[in-house]
């Protein structure tokens, strides 16, 4: 058999388990510089380095954060970046027993050949690059590709971002960081939650497909899935219920019991539904651990809350605590509003 991921395979697999541990969940706060720009712009703050680097440090020095959150996804800028005092924030995470992850991918261009849909680059010196993060602290890698419903998806669509991933995932841990697989299936469309699993089922199962081809260690990867529901232009909304019964009944259909957490992303749902939702989804045992990775639904609070004053610093880490707590508790399936 083909031996894998060389010397990193215990380590890949302890890395991945420590993100996967119980009442805890992932911060992603790796939004590129152009959309780290959108979120300040949002409270009148301009998009300088300086402004990413402050708000970078309100999230990472937030006391507490680690009793909720087991890893933080970070842009290549902040893991070379510092406190205001001189602490390299891949220390502050350490300190909170927090893993630093860092976002690999080069971003989504147009797939020629294809219904209006995109493809995600980054491969290119990809190897090179996941050595130096290692070096840095990183120890978990994520690479996010997109499909769109309204746009088909076509098959080569789907192919392109089952193949990406595997490739990404493969390179990740060849140099020792746990890939976080990422296949977003977009909110967009008014189509209905049956719809959604039908192409979800689709696009997990290419992506399993490729992930075996490449020889990926399944007990080191987590995925990183859309929940499954109607599209955000349907009729209906569907109860967290509905959304925990169709995203669990798509997972136990694609997802080995190998692998060791679902990390899901917000995609746009609000703070409440994203805790709700999680909550559901983990009122019965699953073979997996089934937590978070939610940028938007952990910040959209604390960003109203800073306004980028100095003084508001501590209210806006509160309020980050606050939907850490509550999605920890939803991952223990133990939340109430
Ligand atoms: P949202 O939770 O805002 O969807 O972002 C998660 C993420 O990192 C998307 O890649």
């Amino acid at each position: 058999s083909v031996v894998r991921a060389g010397s990193y395979t215990d380590e890949l697999i302890k890395t991945a388990k420590s993100i996967a541990s119980p009442g805890r969940g992932i911060l992603a706060i790796d939004e590129s510089n152009a959309t780290c720009g959108k979120r300040l712009d949002s409270i009148g703050l301009d998009n300088t380095e300086t402004n990413r680097q402050a708000y970078r440090q309100l999230l990472l020095t937030t006391p507490g954060l680690g009793e909720y959150i087991s890893g933080a996804i970070l842009f290549e800028e902040t893991l070379y970046q510092s406190t205001t005092d001189g602490k390299k924030f891949v220390d502050c995470l350490s300190d909170q027993n927090i893993v630093p992850g860092i976002k690999v991918d080069k971003g989504l261009v147009p797939l020629p050949g294809s219904n209006n849909e995109s493809w995600c680059q980054g491969l290119d010196g990809l190897a090179s690059r996941s050595a130096e993060y290692y070096k840095q602290g990183a120890r978990f890698a994520k690479w996010r590709t997109v499909v769109s419903i309204p746009c088909g998806p076509s098959a080569l669509a789907v192919k392109e971002a089952a193949w990406g991933l595997a490739r990404y995932a493969a390179i990740s841990q060849d140099n020792g960081l746990v890939p976080i697989v990422e296949p977003e299936i977009l909110l967009d469309g008014d189509h209905p939650i049956e719809r959604t699993l039908e192409v979800a089922e689709r696009v997990w199962s290419e992506v399993f497909y490729y992930l075996a081809e490449n020889n990926v260690v399944f007990e080191g990867i987590l995925l990183k899935p859309s929940m499954v529901t109607p599209g955000a232009e349907h009729k209906e909304k569907a109860s967290p219920d509905t959304v925990a019964n169709y995203t669990l009944t798509m997972l136990r259909r694609r997802v080995p019991p190998a692998v060791p957490g679902i990390m899901f992303l917000s995609g746009g749902q609000s703070e409440a539904e994203a805790t709700l939702n999680l909550n559901a989804m983990n009122q019965t045992p699953n073979p997996w651990h089934v937590s978070f990775s939610y940028a938007r639904a952990l910040q959209n609070t604390v960003l109203k809350t800073w306004q980028g004053r100095p003084e508001n610093i501590d209210a806006a880490q509160q309020s980050l605590l606050i939907r850490a707590k509550a999605n920890s508790l939803a991952q223990l399936g133990k939340y109430s509003a």
